[in-house]
């Protein structure tokens, strides 16, 4: 795609990546994503604000020619998906200045090798002209990298946030809906922001308090109600825990499934929603965003040797680090003779700031006594989500 105008002289430019479908190794893309640059020309200087994951800098390189003189790169934030193509801009544009804060900078010449002499540092707060237009820059650590920050176009009521308010999301469309907002808005949430929830919250307030008409990702789309996706990290980042329970197990001989179902049954019985993933086949994004609002988390384990299923010391040790706002956890599952599966799990889940629920695990089938003792669980659980708002 050409640069596509967003207001008069500000313009969208990147690259839209349709067949992306796993990012930094770890995290599915099932839609895709796209990696947004932006330029915006002044009365007496232009500024590109980002660039593109290096696999894409062809793209950019095409829409640049649109800009034949660049002055300044904005870079938000260090990481590749946004600076790798920084190299190919500085040759192209020999007298561009990286304008940046100082944590981005040793990022960028760690990471990239970038000469210090093309660096202009800038301050929370500072500005820059471009003539008629204002790039005021506003720090925003931690969303998700120590270094990001904003930038505030004045003039135009633009917040280019990098990676904050984003979504790994291919498409077309200018513009964000709601569905987006619900869907892959959450989830990049989920996957990316989530475990610095409270410095995302006090970011918010402080991107808040500007006269904010659109806000323009480094991914997804754009937003042109700001409301809608502030409001919706004002719940995720702040909000209480819903009436929900995540389920995330994993069987070997039916044993752990059949107690999974028991207690997913008896839990709809008693008013909580389920959110039940198997393991086997999770999709990690689709979990992390259950996480966002469930209470509680239950982990399903059949024993494997003296310890829990590698699968399920995976989704504990991705839980721990997700730091959902969850204040319940537990674990259900079998065993044949002996081990510390209950012990191990929860030291994988330590930084988790959660009350356990007793553990329900079983010798082998499980028997009638068992699966009255996940109706307790069950029971405790209810109880403990009394008055939390429904999901
Ligand atoms: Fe989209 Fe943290 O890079």
């Amino acid at each position: 795609m050409k640069l596509r105008e967003i207001r008069p002289n500000v313009y969208l430019g990147g690259a839209v990546d349709w067949d992306r479908r796993l990012f930094d190794s770890l995290i599915p893309t099932p839609r895709g994503t796209s990696y947004n640059a932006y330029v915006v020309k002044g009365s007496e200087k232009t500024a590109l604000l980002d660039t593109v994951d290096p696999a894409k800098w062809e793209t950019l390189q095409a829409q640049l020619a649109e800009a034949p003189a660049i002055d300044y790169v904005i870079h938000h934030h260090g990481e590749q998906d946004h600076s790798g193509s920084l190299p190919f801009v500085l040759d192209l544009y020999p007298e561009a200045v990286i304008v940046t804060n100082e944590k981005c900078k040793k990022e960028l010449i760690d990471h990239l090798h970038v000469p210090d002499d093309r660096f202009q540092t800038i301050k929370d707060g500072e500005q820059l002209s471009l003539g008629d237009k204002t790039l005021h820059f506003i720090f925003t650590p931690w969303v998700h990298w120590p270094e990001t920050f904003s930038t505030f176009l004045v003039e135009d009521g633009i917040l280019f946030s990098c990676d904050f308010f984003g979504s790994h999301l291919a498409t077309t469309d200018m513009y964000a809906s709601r569905s987006v907002v619900d869907g892959p808005a959450k989830r990049y949430y989920a996957e990316i922001m989530m475990p610095f929830a409270a410095q995302v919250a006090k970011d918010l307030d402080k991107v808040a308090a500007h006269p904010v008409k659109v806000i323009a990702p480094s991914h997804g789309p754009l937003h042109d109600d700001p409301a809608a996706i502030m409001d919706a990290y004002r719940d995720w980042t702040k909000g209480e825990p819903h009436n929900t329970a995540v389920i995330a197990y994993v069987t070997m001989h039916e044993s752990t499934r059949l107690m999974v179902d028991r207690l997913t049954t008896a839990l709809a019985d008693r008013g909580v929603a389920v959110e039940r993933f198997d393991l086997t086949t999770v999709d990690l994004g689709e979990m992390a965003m259950a996480l966002v609002d469930a209470a509680s988390i239950v982990i399903g384990t059949p024993t494997v040797i003296r310890g829990p299923h590698p699968l399920a010391s995976y989704a504990a040790i991705v839980a721990n680090a997700l730091k959902p706002k969850a204040k319940y956890a537990t674990v259900v599952g079998s065993f044949g003779w002996a081990g510390k599966t209950v012990e191990k799990l929860a030291e994988l889940m330590g930084d988790l700031k959660v009350e356990f629920y007793d553990p329900v695990m079983v010798k082998g089938m499980p028997r009638d006594e068992d699966y009255q003792e996940l109706d307790v669980l069950a029971d405790r659980i209810a109880e403990a989500h009394k008055g939390l708002p429904p999901r």
